[in-house]
């Protein structure tokens, strides 16, 4: 893991997805059925990528380990290959859109203000435009955005548990773990420095 760092991630992140979608259009087709494949899967690789980012810095409070330290020393271009696994989302909507002549996807405001928020904070997460924005908008912005992220994940997989328990749950699972871990660690910090 040592080996792969900073802009590593990030290219290997968009090799794997990019390999992956192409496996899945290769074996399903470039059809309605090989796009919406494609748009779970992307969703799926979002929210795990995601996930690494978010808890990052909460887990190497409670878990000092070289995983824990990986996560957070990394965790901007976990954030990033989060973007790219989001762009090859937005790549197969938009090509579902494409072979059902613009009957899918319907429009979502909701996902569209997801897009706003990752291309806001991809931009800074650049040093200049970081430095435009100043540090406190950039902690609200960078602090909202995760939330937001974190809710969407949350209410779309649960909504899907019906359709299948063993896939939907376990992502649900994991989300609510991520999010009491963020919850209590700080807690936990003012506890022991009292
Ligand atoms: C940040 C914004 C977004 C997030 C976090 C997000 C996340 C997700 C998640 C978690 C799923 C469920 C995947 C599964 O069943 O495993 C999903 C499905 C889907 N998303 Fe997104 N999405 C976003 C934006 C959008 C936008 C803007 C569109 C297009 C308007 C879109 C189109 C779709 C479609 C069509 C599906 C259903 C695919 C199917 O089951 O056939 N998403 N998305």
């Amino acid at each position: 893991m040592k080996n792969i760092q900073g802009w590593r991630i990030v290219g290997f992140s968009a090799l794997v997805i990019g390999t992956m979608i192409a496996v899945i259009w290769f074996v399903h087709g470039i059809d309605e059925q090989g796009m919406r494949m494609a748009i779970r899967a992307t969703a799926r690789t979002s929210c795990i990528l995601f996930l690494c980012a978010f808890v990052a810095s909460a887990l190497r409070r409670v878990w000092s380990n070289s995983f824990s330290t990986w996560l957070l020393q990394n965790r901007r271009y976990l954030g990033l290959s989060f973007a790219v696994s989001h762009t090859y989302h937005a790549i197969a909507w938009t090509g579902l859109w494409f072979v059902t002549s613009g009957a899918y996807p319907k429009f979502d405001p909701l996902g569209i203000l997801g897009y706003l928020f990752i291309a806001a904070m991809t931009v800074t997460s650049f040093q200049r435009p970081a430095a435009l924005l100043g540090q406190r908008a950039w902690k609200v912005l960078h602090t909202v955005g995760m939330y937001y992220f974190w809710l969407a994940f949350t209410v779309e997989f649960s909504m899907r548990i019906s359709h299948s328990v063993l896939i939907y749950l376990p992502l649900v699972i994991l989300l609510v773990l991520a999010m009491v871990l963020r919850v209590i660690t700080p807690r936990r910090q003012r506890k022991l420095a009292s």
